[in-house]
């Protein structure tokens, strides 16, 4: 009876030092160097080798270390049959809200023009403002991060619109759901926010027929991931001016390579993957719990629906 911790690149002795500390009679395991012979009922991973969950014997369960599951849905070799789980956790949320809150802040009260005055010397009152004429920020996703941000943007009396495949957010004037209300969606926003989960239905997402639906000079936010974005389309639509500008978290590729253009383009805003990071001290707990569960052929906590595909 084991866990395996598959997460390359990662230090892994403080997870294993708070795993146990939730139960010190587990033993957990760092792939590839797992022990012959021994069976793992559980294993704990943040972007595995593909094929490597596959080969970890008496696997009965597979949690993501983070809230995302796109790395273990999209490993074709990943058994089918075996559910996952993901991190549902109070403070990632938090966290997502702060940095959705800040970038819209960024772009509400125009921190480009300021910094660019600034840097001119240039004292100027009469600094345009688009206070007035945010429409709302729109929030692509109201699940455990869409709505931390509702609820964050709303105590600042910042108008928000949501879109989600099903639910109407229960705390919005304005909510759409599913591909009809899509363009209406982005017609009632000129801040776009993108936290949904990337699978196959939202891959692409945040192209050139959504930025061209969105009133003209909007602005982008994209705490999903990096594959909802069609790069090349953003590029475009940031040269024309129809998007004044982007918050980018995620990327294609992380880490970002050297030479690629969002690093130096005067309208992007660009943060290496910490919107929100899952802390280990907070989520140890909810995974022992889940593999007491497993063993104990329980109900599992923060279960995706591998059929819906989040
Ligand atoms: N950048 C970071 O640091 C960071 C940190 C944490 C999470 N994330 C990203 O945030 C994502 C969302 O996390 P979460 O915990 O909020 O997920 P969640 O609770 O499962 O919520 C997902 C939301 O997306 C909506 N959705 C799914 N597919 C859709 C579609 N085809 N069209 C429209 N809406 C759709 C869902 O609609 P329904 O309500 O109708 O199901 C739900 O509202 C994660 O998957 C991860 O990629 C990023």
């Amino acid at each position: 009876m084991a866990i395996a911790l598959v997460c390359p690149g990662r230090t892994t002795h403080l997870w294993i030092d708070l795993l146990k500390a939730q139960d010190p009679s587990l033993q957990v395991d760092v792939w590839p160097d797992l022990v012959p012979g021994r069976l793992y009922e559980m294993a704990i991973t943040w972007n595995h080798p593909p094929g490597s969950l596959a080969a970890i014997p008496g696997l009965k369960c597979v949690s993501s270390l983070g809230a995302g599951v796109d790395h273990i849905m999209f490993d074709e070799t990943f058994p089918e049959g075996i559910p996952v789980t993901r991190i549902v956790d109070a403070g990632l949320a938090t966290e997502m809200a702060e940095y959705v809150t800040l970038m819209t802040l960024v772009f509400k009260r125009e921190l480009f023009s300021h910094l660019e005055r600034q840097r001119a010397r240039i004292w100027r009152k009469d600094a345009a403002t688009k206070q007035d004429r945010v429409l709302a920020v729109g929030v692509m996703g109201v699940g455990e991060m869409g709505s931390a941000i509702i609820r964050s943007l709303t105590a600042l009396e910042i108008p928000v619109v949501g879109w989600s495949r099903t639910t109407r957010h229960p705390q919005l004037s304005r909510s759409y759901a599913g591909p009809n209300e899509f363009r209406d969606f982005l017609g009632a926003t000129n801040i776009l926010v993108c936290a949904l989960p990337l699978y196959r239905e939202t891959e692409g997402i945040l192209c050139r027929e959504t930025f061209y639906s969105l009133p003209h000079g909007s602005y982008v936010i994209n705490v999903g991931r990096g594959r909802h974005l069609i790069e090349e389309d953003l590029l475009s639509a940031l040269d024309d001016g129809q998007v004044a500008h982007a918050a980018l978290d995620v990327f294609r590729t992380e880490p970002l390579p050297e030479e690629h253009p969002f690093w130096s383009h005067p309208h992007i805003l660009l943060t290496t993957h910490i919107a929100a990071i899952t802390r280990p001290e907070n989520v140890a707990r909810q995974l022992v719990e889940n593999y007491h569960r497993v063993c104990a052929n329980e109900p599992l906590l923060n279960t995706v629906d591998r059929s819906r595909g989040y």
